[in-house]
């Protein structure tokens, strides 16, 4: 009783400290109004125009938000408050590329407060020569020339995961299962974890790690934060003893260094000949599982329902498919060749990137005071770009508001107007990994099924990122 007590009355206190030094610096913001700044609005003490943005969000179109202020202010930068942040948006491919192009120079990777803390020694929480040299190492693991030699494992765990989840049944929830899907498909690359009853069990940590890695980082008993915390000491744990475990093996010429991503990071020096450090291992494969599970969970279900809808576009997508099938021996595992033949495929799958990125955007901080389109960005500045200020521009995306997999044939969309993998030195380092992992999925499961949805207008709001509001329940039907 005293102890929820305390609790509450900590609570309350970090609360009233943390309003008092937002309302000072947003009372500040707006009473001295700097016509050097960019425009825009702050919205409301304290909330600023959170509640604005999340109500774009949960009618599942961000970009409205973004679009509005880009008309109302300027369309290349404009100021705004969100989540207790004063924020300025960069838009359109010249904001793209001013960022992209000046990492380390002018603008620095920022990631909200509680991620940082929650993956203290990961990619995420450095900068400069040091994110490079990281980078280096995760990348010799997710760059395709090493990729080639996962595909058919990819393939493998795929089968499986249909066979047990979707074979059989009439109808499925396409969101939770393919969430099991991802989670289950990284254990086995990433660390060779196969037993159910061990991925069901890190499963569960991690769910409740992703509920609260992104929320206010309050580390107090009953926070989402302190359960998340809590669950990523039992995660990390859990790696520690598997990267032990495995180290021994390796000396003991028991396993194999190139058998998942844990053996690469454990035998994998940088340029200088030095190792990443335990912790440094362990916290770069949770910030592996996190960004990684959502991201492709959200697209692949995003995929599934734009294949329900538009019949024709299903029917393209499985001819190619099974021209790739009919090309191989019975039971033969896919290829990286047969990934490299999936053209039309992955048209579709970069079309739904454009229509439902499932990253929104991300934030960079201002390292030094600058000039942007005849603004100042005052040093400290949190900066953010979304894809979304360009993908629905129909100067850029003619008929933007329509599916059209044919955007990406030849050239493709002009440079910097499609982003949904972000650019410059810190692009998403799973790139070139989630492509086959999406198209080894779409391979085996057009082959095998048709599907109707059972909620036709599902809504598909962005909590953090596209979900459908009731899981996309779908009645399958044998593909032929
Ligand atoms: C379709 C799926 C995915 C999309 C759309 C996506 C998108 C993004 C975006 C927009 C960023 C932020 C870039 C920035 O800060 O400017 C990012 C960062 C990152 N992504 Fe992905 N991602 C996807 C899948 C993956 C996968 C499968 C992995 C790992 C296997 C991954 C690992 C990472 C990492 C480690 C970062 C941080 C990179 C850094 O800070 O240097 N992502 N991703």
């Amino acid at each position: 009783m005293q102890i929820a007590m305390l609790s509450t009355l900590i609570l309350l206190g970090i609360f009233l400290l943390v309003s008092l030094y937002i309302i000072t610096k947003t009372l500040k913001e707006r009473l001295i109004p700097n016509p050097h700044l960019p425009p825009g609005s702050l919205g409301w003490p304290l909330i600023g125009e959170t509640l604005n943005y999340l109500g774009t969000c949960l009618a599942g179109r961000p970009d409205w938000f973004l679009r509005d202020r880009m008309e109302k202010h300027d369309p290349q930068v404009f100021k705004t408050s969100l989540f207790g942040e004063t924020l300025a948006v960069f838009c359109g491919p010249a904001g793209n590329k001013f960022l992209f192009s000046n990492e380390n120079k002018l603008v620095n990777l920022w990631w909200p407060r509680s991620v940082k803390k929650l993956l203290k020694s990961s990619l995420v929480n450095v900068a400069g020569d040091e994110a490079k040299r990281i980078r280096r190492i995760l990348l010799t693991f997710l760059d395709p020339d090493a990729l080639k030699r996962y595909i058919e494992r990819m393939d493998l765990v795929t089968q499986h995961h249909i066979s047990t989840l979707w074979e059989g049944k009439e109808e499925v929830k396409v969101h939770p299962t393919v969430n099991l899907y991802t989670f289950e498909l990284s254990c086995r690359l990433f660390i060779s974890i196969d037993d159910p009853l061990h991925i069901s069990k890190l499963a569960h940590h991690f769910d409740v790690f992703l509920k609260g890695v992104i929320h206010f980082p309050i580390n107090i008993p009953g926070t989402r934060f302190y359960r998340a915390s809590k669950a990523a000491d039992a995660i990390k744990e859990e790696l520690r003893l598997i990267s032990r475990r495995r180290r021994a093996a390796l000396d003991m010429k028991m396993a194999s260094p190139t058998q998942d991503l844990l053996s690469h990071l454990l035998v994998t020096s940088d340029a200088s000949g030095k190792f990443l450090s335990e912790t440094e291992i362990v916290d770069n494969i949770l910030l592996l599982l996190f960004a990684s599970h959502d991201t492709t969970t959200s697209v692949i279900t995003c995929v599934m329902k734009y294949l329900a809808e538009l019949p024709e576009v299903y029917q393209t997508v499985l001819r190619e498919q099974i021209d790739i099938a009919k090309s191989k021996e019975p039971g033969e595992l896919l290829k990286w060749e047969d990934i490299q033949k999936m053209r039309y495929s992955w048209n579709v799958v970069s079309e739904i990137l454009r229509l439902m990125p499932p990253v929104r955007g991300a934030f960079r901080e201002a390292i030094v005071d600058f000039t942007y389109a005849g603004y100042t960005i005052p040093k400290g500045w949190k900066v953010y770009w979304s894809p979304m200020t360009t993908s629905k521009d129909p100067t850029l995306f003619p008929n933007a508001e329509q599916f059209d997999a044919s955007r990406y044939d030849g050239a493709g969309p002009a440079p910097y107007s499609y982003v949904p993998f972000g650019g410059g030195p810190r692009i998403c380092l799973g790139k070139e990994y989630a492509r086959p992992q999406i198209l080894v999925f779409l391979h085996n499961i057009v082959k095998r099924f048709k599907w109707d949805l059972l909620i036709p207008d599902e809504k598909v709001p962005y909590d953090p990122m596209p979900a459908p509001s009731q899981g996309l329940p779908i009645r399958l039907r044998p593909s032929a």
